[in-house]
């Protein structure tokens, strides 16, 4: 892995867009993975601002979200698919119809978490996946004690995490029991991952990802497994991360793309 820890949270969403950017340019038909939630967004208007500067055109890159709620209206403001339609598509200039979300409304929401999965291997996979991390160390809505072979599949919400995202809702009870997302082994299986993360809030369950055994108990561990992951941190959510100097050390050596990865 590679671990990046910027001076601030704005860095971090910069870093991030100027990796996603160059993944997408180099790829023949771009594939670009999206999260929804409050880590990527500076990410995205970094990226907004390349496209509004006519520096990258989005406009023929296919997206996949990582995750929908189970049950929430397409309309309603929160569904995955209206943020991503608001916050992504929209500002980065994609073409809507190349932009898939997880079907959270369909009749049989267990086969639709199948078929999504195979999408994304019929679109040729996923270039380049950006990715936050729950405070519970979930990636997408796998949370702790998923399989990390997993594939897109139905999961039931932690209590904590429903509790972290009550904050989009008008009432905690109005946050879904139940999602749809992508699953360790779906998103493994992106040829880069680009996790971000900011906030001291952050911090336990970045030092578990990148320090800790990889282990279900903490998904995004995962990322160890992978050949090309960037952690993107602020300083805050590297707080709690053992070799956090020696991380700096690398970043400010690295002589070469790639010469930073562990
Ligand atoms: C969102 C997602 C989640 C979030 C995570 C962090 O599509 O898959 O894993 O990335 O819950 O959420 P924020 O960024 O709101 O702290």
């Amino acid at each position: 892995m590679e671990i990046i820890i910027t001076a601030d949270a704005e860095e971090v969403g910069r870093t991030a867009a100027t990796v996603i950017a160059e993944a997408l340019r180099r790829a023949d038909q771009p594939v670009l993975g999206l999260a929804t939630g409050s880590s990527p967004v500076t990410a995205y208007r970094h990226l907004a601002h390349l496209v509004a500067a006519g520096e990258l055109d989005l406009g023929g890159v296919r997206g996949f979200a990582l995750d929908e709620y189970v049950g929430l209206a397409a309309e309603h403001p929160q569904s995955y698919v209206s943020v991503i339609r608001r916050d992504v598509v929209e500002p980065l200039r994609m073409d809507p119809s190349l932009v898939h979300v997880p079907d959270g409304r369909a009749a049989d929401v267990y086969a639709a978490a199948a078929a999504y999965d195979r999408s994304i291997a019929a679109a040729g996979g996923v270039d380049v996946q950006i990715l936050g991390i729950g405070a519970n160390g979930h990636i997408g809505f796998n949370e702790p004690s998923s399989s990390l072979a997993s594939r897109t599949r139905v999961k039931t919400l932690a209590e904590r995490t429903r509790a972290d995202n009550a904050r989009f809702f008008d009432r905690p009870e109005d946050v879904p029991m139940h999602c749809i997302t992508q699953g360790i082994g779906t998103i493994l299986d992106a040829r880069q991952l680009v996790l971000v993360a900011a906030g001291a809030g952050k911090a336990a369950a970045i030092a578990a990802a990148v320090e800790g055994p990889v282990s279900g108990m903490c998904p995004a561990s995962a990322l160890q497994l992978h050949p090309d992951a960037i952690v993107v941190v602020d300083p805050a959510a590297a707080s709690q991360l053992a070799l956090a100097d020696y991380y700096r050390y690398v970043y400010a050596h690295k002589a070469a793309v790639g010469a930073g990865k562990a």
